[in-house]
């Protein structure tokens, strides 16, 4: 007789009855339905309205059972949340809790399916739509990518997620930490790349990148902290010689080195003879890149909560109305006399002028210290009230005034505040 060893069946570990009764819950419900991929965010969607996690789970009894009970469920390697927790693990779908510290996430679509709820905190949801879509490689694609919707989703909020390029998507959190209680697939087959969209115009596959352009970025970084001489010019040799797909990875890498070295108009005019008129999508993504990185840098120096909340909406926001929406939603009055009052808040001098956020305004004639922060709050009150694009100047303002008018709102409207000024 041959002794076949007996495989034991794949026990569900679990941390936390509520999960453990979720997961089953949604495991027999989905089974009834023959595992139809289609009705499973409604489904997943269901059962954490049902009985919310946001209700129902002692977040400090999650983490003492998750740090002193090595009974969990199996733990992925992903780098996915700040960290991301496995609480449910099963052959069909997994349940994670993602925490976030100081995190947006990028735009991005998914490979898999399910719902997402507000465990704690909250967050500012923004849905896309990427039209006109090219492939230039199969992990590298150009079209428009244009914002359809924003809303705030406050803690106890369920959003379903469909797999693939009609659910694209992107989360900014408000508090720290925020947690958000994911049900998903592990995986589901034919709705990938999972794409990373830069906006106004790239998508990219951030998993299949070349490891030889990782590694070449790697040793650009080297030259650069080494303030090596020839910098400029290898950047430049490259951009002769690299594809569109690569040739934006390079540019994206070294844009903001080549722009201190006084480099970065000759690179692109490398990079723009090389590729024509392919390039034009590109400048605009590079640019709005580099706005972005600035807002995220000084989300992680302002702690403030009313002004990291305008920053997130700065950061994600490209109308006026919905910027206006989102600030009446959380604090009461009229929302121009709020943003009024963080700018007086955020106002910031130096030795190279005013700071208002990413606009700097230089030092002006017969201006001191003191007058030109109140000079420029004065402008940017009248370009909040007549929305700045309408008028060259207002009323107001005549002769040499007029001329200092028109330098402030030339910054401000060359800065993140120019989503409010038309
Ligand atoms: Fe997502």
């Amino acid at each position: 007789m041959v002794l076949v060893p007996r495989i034991p069946l794949r026990k569900s570990f679990v941390m936390n009855p509520f999960f453990k009764k979720l997961g089953e819950s949604v495991y027999d419900q989905w089974r009834k339905a023959n595992f139809d991929l289609t009705l499973f965010p409604d489904l997943a969607r269901k059962a954490l309205e049902k009985r919310k996690p946001s209700n129902h789970v002692d977040l400090q009894e999650l983490i003492h059972e998750f740090l002193l009970s090595d009974e969990q469920p199996f733990q992925t390697s992903s780098g996915f949340g700040q960290p991301e927790l496995i609480l449910f693990d099963n052959p069909k779908f997994y349940i994670q809790a993602l925490f976030w510290l100081d995190a947006t996430t990028d735009i991005h679509q998914h490979e898999f399916s399910g719902a997402f709820h507000v465990m704690a905190g909250s967050s500012i949801h923004s849905t896309y739509d990427f039209e006109k879509a090219k492939s230039v490689t199969a992990h590298f694609r150009l079209g428009d990518l244009k914002l359809q919707d924003v809303s705030l989703l406050q803690t106890g909020s369920t959003v379903p997620i469909t797999s693939g390029r009609t659910c694209i998507h992107s989360l900014f959190h408000l508090e720290t930490p925020s947690i958000t209680i994911v049900i998903r697939t592990h995986s589901d087959p034919g709705t990938g790349p999972q794409f990373t969209y830069l906006p106004p115009h790239v998508a990219l596959d951030p998993v299949q990148q070349d490891a030889l352009t990782t590694r070449r970025k790697q040793l650009l970084d080297v030259l650069e902290h080494t303030g090596a001489p020839d910098y400029g010019d290898l950047v430049l040799k490259m951009l002769g010689e690299l594809d569109l797909e690569r040739g934006f990875f390079v540019l994206q890498n070294c844009f903001g080195h080549l722009r201190n070295l006084g480099e970065w108009d000759r690179a692109w005019s490398r990079f723009a003879r090389k590729h024509g008129s392919a390039v034009s999508p590109i400048k605009k993504t590079l640019e709005e890149i580099i706005r972005r990185d600035a807002l995220t840098a000084m989300r992680s120096s302002i702690e403030d909560v009313e002004h990291r909340f305008f920053l997130a909406l700065l950061l994600n926001l490209e109308r006026r109305d919905d910027l206006l929406r989102l600030i009446s939603s959380r604090h009461q009055g009229n929302a121009l006399t709020t943003i009024l009052r963080w700018a007086s808040e955020l106002i910031q001098v130096d030795e190279t002028g005013v700071w208002l956020l990413d606009a700097r305004i230089p030092w002006l004639n017969d201006l001191d210290e003191e007058e030109l922060p109140s000079l420029v709050l004065e402008v940017l009150d009248q370009l909040l009230k007549i929305q700045g694009k309408a008028v060259k100047t207002a009323p107001a303002w005549k002769g040499p005034q007029a001329a200092k008018f028109a330098v402030i709102k030339e910054c401000l409207m060359s800065s993140s505040w120019r989503v409010l000024l038309h």
